[in-house]
């Protein structure tokens, strides 16, 4: 068997990178962007760093700022018709895994008509036509939409959050610039740092894991123990080092697969709109603890690369305990809540939440095989 590996094109990293937005735009001739944000950032001057760079050099771009977290059907369908009128030629998107999805979808569906529904696209959509060219630049640190061929949008009406994998929807070029990530508040950047780091975790122990991608995740692993704390702080190396520790985590598991976490994050956010970082923390370390048997000496290496104490040449059992535990209190350091019911969770929900995990695309990558009543075990026990 063959293994894929899709990236940008090209990608910029480190403080002050998106100057380069002017010469890339320049230099492939691009005439006209849709810019698509959200509205906080546009209030908290986050978006207007890129709309006033492109201001400075002539370029010409109009602006969708109507996503939202979570981002739904109706808000892709309102951007692609905004892009239509427009007249524009690609598309930048500025904002964390909200605007990018929505900014993904929008540019596979102006090249792809026919699935102007969006539901369509849901899963692994045979697209025939490459996405509109897109320029992504993140403003959270966490999920690495911007090196992904992932996009995940909500279905309002039946409750749902459905995953669309599709490598025509690669980034052409990623703007990893710390500088728009410094203004997240520590709660922001605590959940969409565990995010990355589950990406990492998840991608490192998911069935189609490999060699090359396990070097990426191991590094990412490395990298967000030790940085998200500080970033947490404000302090600007960690949120540099964060920066660059999401990215690493998004290039491995874009390209191999999640698991179950993400299989049941995906219907918290769907049911009670709970941020997607805090609900992959919450779940993060009951849900290695599910796996754990069934991932081999895996913990030992995520256990050493987050520079736990005599984790090379500890059992089994207590390796897979003491990085649990490492998990759980990085999680606690950062303001994690440690159960879904803090954020909402009822009971009475559990049945088709469970029903929805088990059909999400994220759950087939799990390394412990699952069905319905232990997911509903599990939500139950971390209720
Ligand atoms: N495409 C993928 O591969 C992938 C991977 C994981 C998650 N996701 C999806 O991404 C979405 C979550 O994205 P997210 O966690 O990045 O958050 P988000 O994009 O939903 O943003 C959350 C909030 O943070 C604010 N914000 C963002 N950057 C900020 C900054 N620099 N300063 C101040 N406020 C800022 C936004 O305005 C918004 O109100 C979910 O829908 C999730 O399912 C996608
Ligand atoms: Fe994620």
């Amino acid at each position: 068997m063959a293994n894929r590996m899709i990236l940008n094109e090209t990608s910029y990293f480190g403080a002050g990178a998106i100057a380069h937005i002017v010469e890339e735009v320049q230099k492939r001739g691009f005439t006209k962007a849709l810019l698509v944000t959200d509205k906080d950032l546009i209030k908290f001057g986050v978006a207007t760093r890129v709309s006033k760079l492109l201001d400075d050099a002539n370029l010409a771009y109009e602006i969708f700022d109507e996503v939202v977290p979570n981002p739904t059907i109706a808000v892709v369908q309102k951007g692609v018709a905004k892009f239509k009128q427009s007249g524009a030629d690609y598309l930048i998107a500025v904002g964390g895994g909200s605007p990018q999805d929505t900014c993904k979808a929008i540019g596979i569906i102006i090249n792809n008509p026919e699935y102007a529904d969006v539901r369509s696209l849901e899963g692994f959509a045979p697209t025939k036509n490459a996405s509109v060219p897109m320029i992504a630049i993140p403003t959270t640190a966490g999920t690495a939409a911007e090196v992904t061929i992932n996009y995940v949008i909500t279905d309002e009406e039946n409750r749902r959050k459905f995953v669309c994998i599709d490598p025509h929807d690669i980034p052409v070029i990623a703007i990893i610039d710390s500088d728009m990530m410094s203004s997240m508040p520590a709660s922001l950047k605590a959940a969409t740092g565990i995010d990355a780091l589950t990406h990492a975790i998840e991608g490192f122990t998911t069935k189609g894991a490999w060699e090359l991608t396990d070097m990426m995740h191991l590094k990412a692993i490395e990298i967000i123990a030790r940085s998200l704390r500080s970033s947490v702080r404000g302090e600007a190396a960690g949120v540099e080092d964060m920066a660059l520790g999401q990215y690493i985590a998004g290039m491995g598991f874009s390209n191999v697969g999640l698991g179950l976490v993400h299989g049941m994050a995906h219907p918290l956010g769907a049911f009670y709109n709970t941020p997607h970082g805090v609900a992959n923390a919450i779940l993060l370390p009951y849900i290695m603890a599910y796996n754990a048997d069934y991932t081999g000496d895996k913990f030992r290496a995520i256990a050493i690369a987050m520079g736990i104490n005599g984790a090379a040449t500890m059992g089994l059992a207590e390796v897979r305990e003491a990085t649990i535990n490492a998990v759980k209190q990085l999680s606690k350091d950062v303001g994690i809540p440690a159960t879904l019911r803090e954020v909402g969770m009822k009971e009475a929900d559990i049945d088709a939440l469970s029903e929805a995990a088990f059909a999400d695309v994220c759950t087939g990558g799990n390394p412990r095989d699952t069905n319905v009543e232990e997911i509903k075990q599990l939500y139950r026990s971390i209720y």
